[in-house]
């Protein structure tokens, strides 16, 4: 019998690319979302990918009653992968406890829920944002965790904290942390991708919708970094290489393979590039000019941050394989896809 997996979240951008990499792995994923930050026509996305339609339930992770239902009704679940939070930088400090509220109860709730219902193994969406501005580059698991830029920030470190406490307190359970570098890109497909909220707050949707003539020109927050061009640098990781990590992390925990019950992955591809650097690969993977300016710095950004990979690489067994020109085309594909299903609606 297919294993089944809880996917909170799993509508969004990284949960929809997990749930048809777990489809595609043999796993019965099950999506529990509120559609605060998603919608609705991702089921069909997946299902033009995979030929399955997904399991899914219109739950908030904030509402434990309704939660605890969920589990009575799909008896069985061996592992759950919790991408259910908010995640914009800028709102988080506008709105704290929004953050909090979203982010934490939904985890305590889940967490609380475990044991109840007999599930011992999580794999928590964390990401690089723990580490802040690392002082030595690329950035290794046991980099010292930085005090957090953004209340989205403080959500993560204390829900790394949270998870460890009740792993501690609760022997049979396991957690997998998984921080995220700067995730990119759709599937090729084209049929799921990024659908970001109104105006992008990330590089490359604010890319994409540039060059399409959504935007008129991109901006670039800062060119007098103490980089070689004065942009800042990230390590962008294709969506669909992260998703595929999270079945690695699932599979690890349920063939008890983990060392530690609390075990940490970063999840990049341990190359750093540069937000100029980015758009000009964009322009020659797709051939298409992206008008920009060079603005004042945005508030709170890192310099610079990349990944050390090899303890990914070595333990999970995972490694990141797509190049960054198929990833910014796949970007491109979809935003285009986008564009003409707006244009048809
Ligand atoms: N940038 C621009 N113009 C834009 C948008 C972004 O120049 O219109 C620049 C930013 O200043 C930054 C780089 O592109 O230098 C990357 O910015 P993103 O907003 O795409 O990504 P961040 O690295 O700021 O943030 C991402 C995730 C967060 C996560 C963080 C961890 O969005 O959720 O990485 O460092 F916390």
């Amino acid at each position: 019998m297919k294993k089944k997996v809880l996917v909170t979240g799993g509508t969004g951008y990284i949960g929809s690319h997990t749930v048809v990499e777990l489809m595609n792995a043999g796993f019965t994923p099950i999506i529990v979302d509120n559609l605060s930050n998603s919608n609705i026509s991702v089921l069909d996305g997946i299902k033009k990918i995979t030929g399955i339609e997904p399991v899914f339930e219109n739950i908030d992770c904030k509402d434990y009653i309704a939660l605890d239902r969920f589990f009575e009704k799909y008896q069985g679940i061996e592992a759950i992968i919790n991408f259910a939070a908010s995640k914009a930088v800028g709102e988080s400090v506008e709105k704290p406890l929004l953050y909090y509220r979203n982010n934490l109860m939904s985890l305590v709730n889940l967490l609380e829920l475990m044991p109840k219902h007999g599930i011992d193994n999580i794999v928590f969406s964390s990401s690089c944002t723990v580490y802040g501005q690392p002082d030595v580059l690329p950035v290794t698991e046991q980099s010292p965790i930085k005090p957090a830029t953004s209340p989205y920030g403080s959500t993560k470190q204390m829900s790394e904290t949270i998870i460890a406490d009740t792993v501690y307190a609760y022997s049979n359970l396991k957690a997998i942390l998984l921080r995220y570098f700067n995730p990119i890109g759709a599937h090729p497909s084209g049929e799921i991708g990024e659908l970001p909220n109104g105006i992008p707050n990330n590089l490359l949707p604010y890319v994409t919708q540039t060059a399409c003539g959504l935007r008129e020109k991109l901006r670039i927050f800062g060119d007098d970094y103490n980089t070689e061009d004065g942009s800042c640098i990230r390590d962008f990781i294709n969506v669909v290489d992260l998703a595929k990590a999270h079945v690695v992390a699932v599979k690890r925990m349920l063939e008890n393979k983990s060392e530690k019950s609390v075990e940490i992955f970063n999840l990049g591809t341990g190359r750093g590039v540069s937000v100029f650097e980015l758009v000009s690969a964009f322009e020659k993977a797709t051939g298409v000019k992206v008008p920009f300016e060079v603005a004042p710095r945005r508030d709170g950004d890192i310099e610079k941050v990349w990944a050390d990979t090899s303890y990914a690489n070595e333990v999970l067994g995972w490694k990141a394989q797509e190049t960054l020109e198929d990833t910014l085309r796949s970007a491109w594909n979809w935003e285009q896809k986008l564009m003409s299903r707006d244009g048809n609606s």
